[in-house]
């Protein structure tokens, strides 16, 4: 009995570990929040900086906006704005200066220091 649900189990984690490794899984993003930043202070940082100006934020009152896209169930995105692997360094390289990765697309730098750019990309990993 208990050998059986072992081997299984072992075979449960050698999948889930092949599945991350092929780099197109479906949730690269399984940061844990907690360990990028304060989520809730991230929160508040969305409506201070006006992301909802141009995107949809899902728990963000008034951030509704269809300007940029929508950052629905982003803890499951692949890339950031199609460029970089979603993880959290490079959502803070995003947040902290969108430019310099697609130039002139219509997001600008809003001069957002580290601690506040972990804070808010802490938040979007709670957006499942
Ligand atoms: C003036 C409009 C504007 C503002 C303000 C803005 N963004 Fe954006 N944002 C965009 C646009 C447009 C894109 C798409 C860029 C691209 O894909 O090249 C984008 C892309 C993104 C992405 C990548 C989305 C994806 O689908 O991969 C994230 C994350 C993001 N923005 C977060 C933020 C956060 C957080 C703030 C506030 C600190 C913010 N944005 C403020 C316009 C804006």
């Amino acid at each position: 009995m208990w050998g059986a649900s072992n081997r299984l189990l072992f075979c449960a984690s050698l999948f889930t570990c092949a599945a991350a490794s092929v780099g197109c899984s479906k949730s690269p993003g399984t940061a844990d929040p907690r360990q990028v930043g304060d989520p809730s202070r991230g929160a508040g940082l969305i409506s201070w900086y006006g992301c909802g100006a141009c995107h949809t934020v899902p728990g963000i009152s008034g951030a509704n906006s269809l300007v940029g896209p929508p950052l629905t169930h982003f803890a499951q995105r692949g890339y950031v704005a199609g460029m970089l692997r979603n993880t959290p360094d490079n959502l803070v390289r995003w947040i902290r200066d969108p430019q310099k990765i697609v130039p002139g697309n219509a997001m600008p730098a809003l001069g957002i220091d580290n601690r506040d750019a972990r804070d808010i990309a802490a938040y979007l990993y709670t957006i499942d």
